[in-house]
């Protein structure tokens, strides 16, 4: 299937090249704003498009594919893709594509830059020191926490999880794991351990899994209150995984040191109980926010949205359709 008349939907401007891969083939339709945030509007503005390019804050359920009988794919441009109701997509015979790999690097640097903001107090120095509180050097001055000879918990071995792992060693960390089935040779080599065993022994515990029916609030109030006294939770995955609100009652009550969250249970809203609190390093999901990783990711998704209206079996097939 080629040819001008076929309308290609895309949710949002794309960086890079991607945009120009899709119009070199299609009628191209890009919604420059305001955000897509249902169903009802994305049904009317992809309207009878073959194709429709999703940011992972665009729903697709029901309500959309069945008012898009002409569409055959969905590229999500994200790795996650629990925006998309995958069963429903099966239904309507409707593929799904996503953009692994892509973003594996740039997103375990951001985890990085939260363990280390977090443990090291980094925003709150930089607030302190601009408020004129930096009045000399002091030995007791925002002591943080160090890394060296602790462990790292890494919730799900995934590529992302592993890429954390990855950079822990020339910290000097141990790193332990779970996953939802033992993995073989772990690469890089590390311990696996049942969830809660991992939560007891580690330090810094850093979820990477994806969002899912049996992964909402994995981390629940009883798991928090399992970590150890003093321990960094951070969080660059999705929001639900972690119960938004035990989380600050265990901040509150000093059982954690301290968190780096990149995502929330209610995107994008935060929950005042983390904007209130000094100790919680808060970014807006900025998980894969390169120049570089983004026009990757956009063009991924690009390539992936080309290949299945072509007829040929797409890179990151997450759904197979007609
Ligand atoms: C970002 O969160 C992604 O899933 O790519």
């Amino acid at each position: 299937m080629s040819g001008d008349h076929l309308l290609v939907a895309v949710t949002s401007p794309l960086p890079g090249r991607a945009e120009s891969t899709l119009s070199e083939r299609f009628a191209v339709r890009v919604h420059a704003g305001p955000r897509l945030l249902d169903q009802t509007s994305l049904a009317a503005f992809a309207g009878d498009a073959v194709g429709l390019l999703t940011l992972l804050e665009n729903p697709v359920g029901e309500a959309l594919l069945a008012a898009c009988p002409r569409l055959r794919v969905v590229s999500n441009c994200a790795v996650g893709y629990d925006n998309i109701d995958l069963d429903t997509a099966r239904r309507h015979r409707v593929w799904v594509t996503n953009t692994p790999d892509v973003l594996t690097e740039a997103t375990a640097d951001l985890t990085w830059a939260l363990i280390l903001a977090a443990t090291r107090r980094v925003v709150e120095a930089d607030r302190f020191l601009r408020e004129g509180r930096f009045h000399g050097w002091r030995l007791d001055l925002l002591l943080g926490a160090g890394l060296q000879g602790e462990t790292l918990g890494v919730v799900g071995y995934g590529r992302i999880g592993r890429a954390v792992a990855r950079r822990a060693y020339t910290f000097g960390m141990r790193v332990v794991f779970s996953a939802p089935t033992p993995v073989a040779s772990p690469d890089p080599p590390a311990v696996q351990l049942p969830l809660d065993d991992l939560l007891a022994a580690s330090r810094v515990v850093t979820v990477h899994a994806p969002l899912d029916a049996t992964t909402r609030h994995l981390l629940d109030e009883r798991g928090l209150r399992s970590m150890r006294p003093g321990a960094f939770l951070v969080n660059t995955s999705r929001g639900p995984l972690v119960d938004e609100e035990a989380l600050v009652r265990v901040l509150r009550e000093g059982h954690l040191a301290g968190a780096g969250l990149d995502v929330y249970e209610r995107e994008p809203e935060v929950h005042p109980g983390l904007l209130a609190l000094p100790n919680v390093v808060l970014l807006p999901h900025l998980g894969s926010a390169t120049a570089e990783t983004r026009a990757a990711m956009a063009e991924l998704a690009a390539t992936n949205l080309v290949a299945v209206l072509e007829g040929r079996e797409p890179p990151n097939p997450v759904v197979r359709g007609r």
